[in-house]
């Protein structure tokens, strides 16, 4: 019996709801499987904590992350709680981002079956591309050091060689090792995603990525900049395959990328370094709907997916995937265009290990 430490936080507003099912759903796939142990150590960070605390994690939770084999990281964060440079304290993005240098953040963009979506005759895997988000420079460089005079303030753009060539690396292998090509034609393609006709960190960055791409023959590499990458997400999503840009240009369209597939609430992501990870939704802790039973708890459940794939449990992920999928089709539960669960977010962990026991 192969046994993985796992740090779990379960996070601000909505985020215990959906590590709860995703528990839920993962206890399952262990018995099912009966040869790995998942042994989980439940920490406290975020916006609540600090309230309490006056800091946002403690340095045991950060000691018990650096040992983990994997974190699970539910939403953190309340607009309320703010540090005295306005900015909020509960985010956790530049201790474990940039505390532990997990400069890789994937965020898969995948229209799953029945979902409904603001875009016209979609077939689910019509839209399936991985946004890779450059997560410790790039404009969020300037996390809690932006400068505030009396009558401006300013926060900086860094880019560097070793943080573009990293990155785009990257962006590269998940091409190679992504089973799917762009849905449009198959072919294995990375989109730069840039602003270089305005700024020179840009064209330093678009000048490593030719670089990088060509030691990666196989895959098409192109170019395109970030207000028409705007548009192509929503107007030609079928062309993308793996997507790589900056840390604020990655944060912003991978929402975006989120509204075209069902919303948030189907958006997992993984936060990735040299050796260590961890995992959560792309969205924040909704304050909007918090303990309404409507939050859609896919994008935690399919995170807990990514992890299992990470810890090389490759056919437990593919299992949950299936279920999940299966679910969808045989509408268990349906997620609204509003990217809520019809049915409540209760309902899915149950309709999920029912599932699991049929895939
Ligand atoms: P949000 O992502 O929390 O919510 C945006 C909208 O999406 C809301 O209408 C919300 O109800 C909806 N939504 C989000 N997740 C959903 C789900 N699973 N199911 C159904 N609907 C869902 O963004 P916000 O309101 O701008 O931010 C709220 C807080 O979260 C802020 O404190 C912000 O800083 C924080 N935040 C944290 C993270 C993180 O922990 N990684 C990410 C983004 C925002
Ligand atoms: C995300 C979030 C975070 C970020 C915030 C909450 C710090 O928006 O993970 O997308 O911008 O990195
Ligand atoms: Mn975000």
């Amino acid at each position: 019996m192969k046994t993985y430490n796992v740090v779990v936080i379960p996070g601000d507003g909505i985020g215990p709801e959906l590590v709860d099912a995703t528990v839920q759903v993962l206890d399952k796939i262990q018995e099912l499987a009966g040869d790995f142990r998942l042994s989980y150590s439940f920490h406290e960070a975020g916006a609540n904590y600090f309230q309490k605390h006056k800091v946002n994690i403690s340095p045991e939770t950060m000691e018990a992350i650096r040992r983990a084999d994997a974190t699970m990281k539910g939403p953190v964060g309340l607009p309320g709680v703010r540090m005295p440079d306005g900015t909020e304290a509960g985010v956790l993005g530049g201790v474990l981002r940039s505390g532990f240098d997990l400069y890789a953040n994937v965020r898969p963009i995948k229209l799953f079956p029945r979902v409904a979506i603001p875009l016209k005759d979609r077939a689910p895997e019509s839209i399936d591309y991985v946004m890779v988000r450059e997560n410790t420079e790039g404009l969020y460089a300037s996390r809690a050091r932006g400068l505030i005079l009396e009558q401006a303030a300013t926060d900086t753009l860094l880019l560097t060689r070793k943080g573009c060539e990293r990155i785009c690396r990257f962006a590269f292998k998940l091409a190679m090792d992504k089973t799917s090509g762009a849905p449009e034609e198959g072919r294995k393609r990375v989109t730069l995603v840039e602003k270089s006709n305005v700024l020179r960190s840009f064209y330093f960055f678009r000048q490593i990525f030719a670089e990088v791409a060509r030691e990666f023959p196989e895959v098409e590499a192109e170019n395109l900049y970030v207000d028409a990458a705007s548009a192509a997400l929503v107007m030609r999503p079928e062309h993308f395959q793996v997507i790589v840009t900056e840390n604020m240009f990655g944060d912003i369209l991978s929402d975006l990328g989120g509204a075209t597939i069902g919303g948030l609430g189907m958006c997992p992501s993984a936060n990735i370094g040299d050796g260590r990870a961890y995992f959560e939704p792309i969205h924040g802790s909704a304050p909007d709907i918090v303990g309404k039973n409507k939050a859609n708890p896919l994008s935690q459940i399919l995170a807990a997916g990514m992890m299992l794939d990470y810890l090389d449990r490759k056919k437990d992920a593919r299992l949950l995937e299936k279920a999940v999928w299966q679910a969808l089709v045989k509408e268990r539960f349906r997620i609204s265009s509003a990217g809520q669960v019809e049915g409540g977010t209760r309902h899915v962990a149950a309709a999920l290990k029912e599932e699991l026991e049929y895939c």
